[in-house]
């Protein structure tokens, strides 16, 4: 071994100990063994339960595909409008009731839905599951994956949430890749592209096999509640925005074009709005920014929960910030690492694919704190020179040939796009 490859075996070895992930150390991510080809960045888009759980209808489905046109989020890249739990006739097990759309809620059906978001360039997504009901209740797929994926095809869907509610906790990989790939394969055999998101609380190390499997993207965790920094979990069950970060450190290496870590729905704006099944107390503008900032950085689906149709500036300003959205687009695939965490002070690094990093810095703490990056020491960038652009600001910051300082207030993320500037010959 030569004097550089044992020094990158050292870095790699000791800074993991010390709970710091070295960006450059991240390998490129395995290729799946299966793929649907779908989902080459991270889907972007919006899903009912979060705001209205399971009062849903046609009107609210037409109402929010109008409202992703005209307040910009269709602009910005957001495509999916996701039907979530509470679209089906009935209640009850699978083996008793036939799963079919509401005829009160959806008087025209599921496809006049998707033929209307077609015809706004937009996409619809459905949920199920794979057990006998969902978690709400309502009948599921279990036994009918060809017979249910073929219909969600005929109706034009392109989105489906498969959600096994957290069941199946303890029990054995090979059981549960049976449970998603049955509906994976279903869903291939279809002519139409489907994404599968398997919703599975991140139970059995799911990212460890569900790529292989053709899955899109996996919940990493249970459901997200509208808190930043919750002591404990809500109910022994939720996680706040700091807890589902956290969840998703080392999982990265899961992650890329085609296959996503899933940090959940976005409560951004929510507060106070959202349905009575969510729970949580409500998080500031600066949290949500922060929460928008990092599930950018992550590259976790970008499915927002709030009610497009009446959110306020400050919520559209964030959701559409198009230099954000652009690192979770990047085509290289590659999410965020955290490269360093001090009293409440992180770093997150993200190599995007014309060779410039994404740079986030996170204040946990509740007081105003300055937080230095240094490109050389934390980023290993051998960089002489560097230009910098705020992507809050929307503002170049100018060249620098030293680390960056900059001032971070309590639970804000100060997220910049950082250049190498190389000397003109
Ligand atoms: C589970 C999921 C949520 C939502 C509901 C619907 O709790 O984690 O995201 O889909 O079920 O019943």
């Amino acid at each position: 071994m030569n004097r550089k490859n044992l020094i990158a075996l050292l870095v790699m070895m000791i800074l993991p100990a010390l709970g710091v992930n070295s960006a450059m150390a991240a390998d490129a991510p395995k290729k799946p063994k299966i793929s649907n080809g779908l989902a080459l960045t991270p889907p972007m888009g919006w899903s009912s339960w979060n705001n209205f759980a399971e009062h849903i209808n046609e009107q609210l489905m037409i109402e929010t595909i109008d409202a992703f046109v005209s307040s910009g989020m269709r602009d910005a890249g957001y495509t999916y409008v996701n039907l979530d739990d509470g679209w089906q006739r009935y209640k009850g097990a699978r083996n008793k009731y036939p799963l079919e759309f509401d005829p009160v809620k959806f008087p025209r059906g599921i496809k006049y839905l998707s033929d209307y978001a077609h015809s706004k360039g937009l996409k619809l997504g459905i949920y199920s599951g794979p057990g006998q009901t969902t978690c709400a209740g309502y009948t599921g797929s279990e036994g009918h994956e060809k017979q249910d994926a073929a219909m969600f095809a005929s109706w034009g869907i392109e989105h489906l949430k498969y959600d096994s509610c957290c069941s199946h906790k303890d029990a054995p990989v090979p059981v549960l890749k049976t449970i998603f790939g049955d509906m994976s394969k279903a869903l291939m055999s279809q002519k139409r592209g489907i994404v599968l998101h398997a919703c599975h609380c991140g139970w059995g190390n799911i990212w460890e096999w569900a790529a292989d499997l053709g899955i899109n993207h996996w919940r990493i965790g249970q459901d997200l509640s509208d808190d930043f920094d919750y002591p404990g979990n809500r109910e022994g069950y939720y996680f706040d925005i700091l807890d589902m970060l956290d969840r998703g450190v080392g999982l990265e290496q899961y992650a890329g074009p085609g296959h996503w870590n899933d940090y959940d729905m976005m409560v951004v704006g929510l507060a106070g709005k959202r349905s009575k099944d969510l729970v949580g107390a409500g998080a500031s503008n600066v949290e949500y920014r922060t929460h928008f900032s990092l599930w950018a950085m992550m590259d976790s689906p970008l499915l927002t929960g709030t009610d497009v149709r009446s959110m306020d500036s400050y919520t559209k300003e964030t959701l559409t910030n198009k230099e954000v959205i652009a690192l979770n687009q990047d085509a290289l695939g590659r999410p965020a690492t955290r490269i360093s965490s001090v009293n409440g002070l992180e770093i997150f690094a993200k190599e995007l694919s014309d060779g410039s990093w994404a740079v986030a810095l996170l204040n946990r703490g509740s007081a105003t704190a300055d937080m230095t990056v240094s490109l050389r020491k934390d980023l290993h960038l051998p960089w002489s020179k560097y230009s910098i652009r705020d992507l809050w600001q929307h503002a170049d910051l100018g060249t620098y040939d030293i680390p960056y300082t900059a001032e971070v207030i309590s639970h804000e993320t100060k997220v910049i796009r950082v250049y190498e500037v190389k000397d003109a010959k």
